[in-house]
């Protein structure tokens, strides 16, 4: 079955400070020009979120991708006030609160440390899982299926900083990552 899929993107700026996240979401859209994408960055600049506009788009999916760059080993800011103010009572769960039952949560991300980085002799500790676990939770109180988060490790590219070669590798990296979603969706 063709799965209706949605990606929320929580990059604040995806248009115009983004390698690795607009070329996996170009991608993905040219492997199924079907999904449907909600920017938040360009939605909601000033951080006002339309919480229905929001709900309606996610009730119209069955499987909901959160593409991000990880921020802080979370989300970005825009993102998490997003969960705030759409996951709300009544909605995504309490009493009435079953409208995302059975809906799959994705978590598709990037890094800019490399994968190594995220071992318990690296810099980060843990591994990413570790610090996105919380969503996983999230996924279970609201009765959505939590499927395997994907993350692109390594995906830093500094404008300026670093070389043309350096953005090429992201973009083929992410492209890369693009098709490993689409095969993760496929076979759900
Ligand atoms: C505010 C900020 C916080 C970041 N925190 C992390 C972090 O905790 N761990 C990490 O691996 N990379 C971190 N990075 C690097 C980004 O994850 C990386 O630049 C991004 O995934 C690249 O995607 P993009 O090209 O779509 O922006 C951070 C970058 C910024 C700007």
């Amino acid at each position: 079955m063709a799965h209706k899929v949605l990606i929320v993107s929580g990059h604040p700026a995806l248009a115009s400070g983004s390698t690795a996240n607009k070329a996996i979401i170009e991608e993905y859209k040219r492997l199924d020009p079907s999904v449907q994408v909600r920017d938040l960055g360009a939605l909601y600049p000033d951080f006002k979120i339309d919480a229905k506009a929001e709900q309606e788009a996610l009730t119209q999916a069955d499987v909901i991708v959160f593409e991000f760059p990880v921020y802080w080993y979370q989300v970005p800011a825009l993102m998490k006030k997003w969960f705030e103010d759409v996951f709300t009572h009544g909605f995504a769960y309490g009493t009435g609160g079953d409208k995302l039952k059975d809906r799959v949560m994705l978590l598709s991300c990037t890094t800019g440390s490399p994968a190594g980085a995220y071992t318990p002799q690296g810099p980060n500790s843990h591994p990413l899982d570790f610090y996105l676990n919380n969503y996983e939770q999230t996924a279970k109180l609201c009765g959505m299926k939590y499927a395997k988060p994907l993350i692109a490790y390594g995906m830093l590219y500094i404008p300026g900083v670093m070389d043309e070669k350096a953005k090429a590798a992201v973009i083929e990296k992410a492209k890369a990552h693009a098709k490993a979603l689409k095969s993760e969706i496929d076979a759900l």
